[in-house]
């Protein structure tokens, strides 16, 4: 259905995300595209529906060239429907008028019918109550719900998705993905990158992995997730089961390290319990720690979560004087920590201190 072939793109001399990429994508494929930011995956997009122009290569779509010279680009974009991070929905139009607007100017349909199926798509999101909502009265999970049902209205044969939920509060990203998750069900040819990995490996048929600017590592969930065989897919894999966070002096910026943690929860799929018990353990930590008598100098937060789910193995460690905060917390404290992390231990090497244990979800 897709067919790509030495495809390139040099925004500059130095800027080339896409040095020589390669691949066939065939008709009801669900692709994952996973991979490093910066590494060419939206521009991989843009180039498919041409949003960008390729410095050289070819891109077949249902057999004809699409970069050769006349091909109806206004076709292309009709049948390689985009979904984007941020939603890109007319503020100042209800979300039906949103979904009906494309088929009625691009397509030429009537009126009335276009709002009956703009309304049947609404339904299939879950926001049929919510059509004469504006945007702004509604939740990011809703806007791209409706973003979702636009780019269908156009009935396309190819749905092209940026990080669809990467904008999102973590507590919206799970209705989005089951709105997607049904259309992978529906026969049609999605593309979707993205840094859900639970998502890609249940919903999709194949993953490409994005790196030096070629489709570096492709095969199924299984193979990328659990047998990757290149070097920098396997770190790559590793990693998103990683969260470091690092504070250079010290402070703690609890705010910016829960939205961090809950991305990351989030990513791996964590359950919202093991999420809560982790939050309820950074929370103590780090009050305990800005608390210390013996202020630190430099501080790092690990987080990592096995292969098998429900449990995360967390390390705190800061540079300063020997202090076991874990003692100087009142008993409040100290019995929340020791409830949510039973085998939390605090160690001292050299000028660094540490605190480890690990979060489980019981049940
Ligand atoms: N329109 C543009 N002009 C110049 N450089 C760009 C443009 N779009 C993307 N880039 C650069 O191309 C590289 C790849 O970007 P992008 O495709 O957005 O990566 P990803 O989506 O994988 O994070 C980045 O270095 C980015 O700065
Ligand atoms: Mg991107």
């Amino acid at each position: 259905m897709i067919r790509v072939e030495h495809l390139r793109k040099e925004f500059s001399k130095s800027v080339v995300p896409i040095t020589d990429l390669n691949c066939e994508i065939h008709e009801g494929d669900v692709v994952s595209i996973i991979g490093p930011s910066g590494t060419g995956k939206s521009t991989f997009l843009n180039l498919l529906n041409r949003l960008e122009e390729p410095t050289s290569g070819k891109i077949w779509f249902n057999g004809e060239d699409t970069t050769a010279p006349g091909y109806d680009l206004k076709r292309l974009r009709r049948e390689m429907g985009m979904v984007f991070q941020n939603f890109n929905l007319f503020s100042h139009q209800t979300l039906v008028e949103n979904v009906m607007l494309g088929p009625v100017r691009l397509l030429g349909k009537g009126r009335q019918e276009m709002y009956e199926q703009a309304m049947d798509l609404l339904q299939r999101v879950g926001l049929y109550s919510h059509a004469l909502k504006y945007p702004s009265e509604c939740s990011g999970g809703q806007q791209q719900r409706a973003a979702i049902a636009r780019a269908m209205a156009m009935n396309p044969k190819v749905l092209l998705f940026d990080e669809p939920t990467s904008a999102l509060d973590p507590s919206m990203v799970s209705e989005v993905l089951s709105v997607i998750r049904n259309l992978a069900g529906s026969g049609v040819t999605m593309l979707v990158v993205t840094h859900e990995m639970t998502f890609a490996r249940e919903v999709s048929n194949r993953i490409f992995y994005l790196d030096e600017g070629i489709v570096y590592e492709e095969g199924s969930p299984s193979d990328i997730f659990e047998r990757p065989a290149r070097k920098k897919t396997r770190l790559f894999v590793h990693n998103i089961r990683c969260l470091d966070w690092h504070s250079p002096d010290g402070t703690m910026d609890y705010p910016g390290l829960r939205g961090e943690m809950e991305r990351f929860a989030y990513r791996c799929v964590l359950s919202q319990r093991l999420m809560n018990l982790l939050n309820i353990l950074l929370e103590e930590t780090t009050t305990l720690l800005s608390q210390a008598a013996a202020p630190a100098a430099e501080a790092h937060i690990h987080v990592e979560v096995p292969e098998r789910k429900g449990e995360a193995q967390v390390e705190i460690r800061w540079k300063g004087k020997p202090a076991n905060i874990l003692e100087e917390a009142d008993e409040y404290s100290s019995s929340l920590i020791h409830h949510v992390c039973p085998n939390v231990v605090y160690e001292e090497s050299g000028e660094w201190n540490c605190i480890r244990g690990s979060v489980r979800d019981a049940r």
